[in-house]
């Protein structure tokens, strides 16, 4: 059977000499030597400031709004995993979409501006499959209104932007490090924080609201990362070159071969992508359909990703309408791409699509 993604389990051997060290020393969770160890090295390797790592990719945002203290209403888009706003719901906050545009699959600043009222605290966006959003836009708003912006980077690992890590823009960027990820902890995720006055905050929000023995001065909850996880974290650092140089030969075989057939997500044009993602746009539902079916058939399962769109969801007050999103959402299919995807098996993928269609 063939996914639209397979974990990268990196050498067991390497990892058991890490469990080995977690034995030796007792210390399982709780700001451990490996978690301490994979936040600086993650520093390091991304470029970034400040990096606060916790338990799964949605505990990131939710500590992100709540470092900020974000209150009302968030701007956010409509074309993202379902967590980006749900998050936002179980923390009080009012998701308002803007539309995002039909080329990068992105928020389009132009449709942000005028949803703004006094009760907005913040941008919260996604750069959607790896592709970074329109940064400078996007900030030019929120100085303008003084609102917060969070990017959920859950797919933008090792983005470049004009030759620095795209997290680097907002005032907080989340990570997620789930399993399926280009770079994973087995569950994981992690906070990118611009403002260092912050960072204090966020470690003691992921710790219960402790700040000390004495003090706790937040509502908090527990989204720690244990050892096991950092453990495997390390261990697939190591490899992480490799990975993606893997993944950019799958990519660049789709790209070839399917460009006159379908339309690819436009790219921005100042970005090193990761490869983390091959979305493929049809013309209809109906053509969709059709290739998942024929793909399927063989026991290649790509995924309608994302869909549905967000405006769609039950829990949404008030109700909205994302043009856009929808038509996209039902149009979309990200197709298989990991390291280890053998060449014959795209080559089938490649031959179902173009007879297909
Ligand atoms: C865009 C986006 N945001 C948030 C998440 C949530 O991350 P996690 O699964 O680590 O909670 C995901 C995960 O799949 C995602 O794709």
């Amino acid at each position: 059977m063939i996914n639209v993604t397979k974990t990268y389990l990196p050498d067991k051997k390497k990892y058991k000499q890490y469990i080995d060290e977690i034995y030796a020393s007792g210390k399982i969770t709780n700001n451990g030597p490996l978690l301490k160890k994979l936040e600086s090295r993650l520093a390091q390797y991304l470029g970034v400031k400040n990096i606060v790592l916790v338990a799964n990719g949605t505990v990131a945002l939710e500590i992100a709004y709540r470092t900020l203290g974000l209150k009302g209403l968030a701007i956010t888009t409509p074309f993202s995993f379902v967590a980006t706003t749900s998050s936002l719901v179980t923390n009080g906050l009012l998701p308002i979409f803007a539309d995002i545009d039909p080329e990068s699959l992105n928020i389009n600043p132009k449709n942000i501006e005028p949803l703004i009222t006094s009760n907005t605290s913040a941008i919260v966006a996604t750069h959607v499959f790896g592709n970074a959003c329109e940064v400078e836009k996007i900030a030019k708003i929120a100085n303008k209104y003084d609102l917060k912006v969070v990017y959920d980077g859950a797919h933008a690992f090792d983005v470049r932007y004009k030759g620095q890590s795209v997290l680097n823009y907002g005032d907080i960027s989340t990570l997620s490090f789930h399993a399926t990820k280009l770079f994973h902890t087995i569950e994981g995720g992690a906070l990118i924080i611009n403002d260092d006055a912050l960072v204090e905050k966020a470690r003691y929000l992921i710790n219960f609201g402790i700040k000390n023995q004495e003090e706790i001065p937040e509502l908090g909850t527990n989204a720690k990362m244990n050892e096991f996880e950092a453990a495997m974290g390390l261990c697939v650092l190591d490899d992480i070159q490799e990975i993606k140089q893997k993944r950019k030969v799958v990519y660049s075989r789709y790209a070839k071969e399917l460009k006159d057939l379908v339309v690819f997500q436009k790219q921005n044009e100042n970005i090193l992508q990761n490869y983390s993602y091959f979305p493929i746009v049809f013309e209809s539902e109906k053509q969709l359909k059709r290739v998942q079916e024929a793909l399927n058939k063989e026991d290649i399962f790509p995924r309608r990703y994302f869909y549905p769109s967000l405006d769609t969801l039950s829990y949404i007050e008030p109700k909205q309408h994302m043009q856009i999103s929808r038509d996209i959402s039902k149009r979309i299919l990200c197709l298989p791409i990991y390291s280890e995807l053998e060449e014959k098996i795209q080559n089938k993928i490649i031959d179902i699509l173009k007879s297909s269609l």
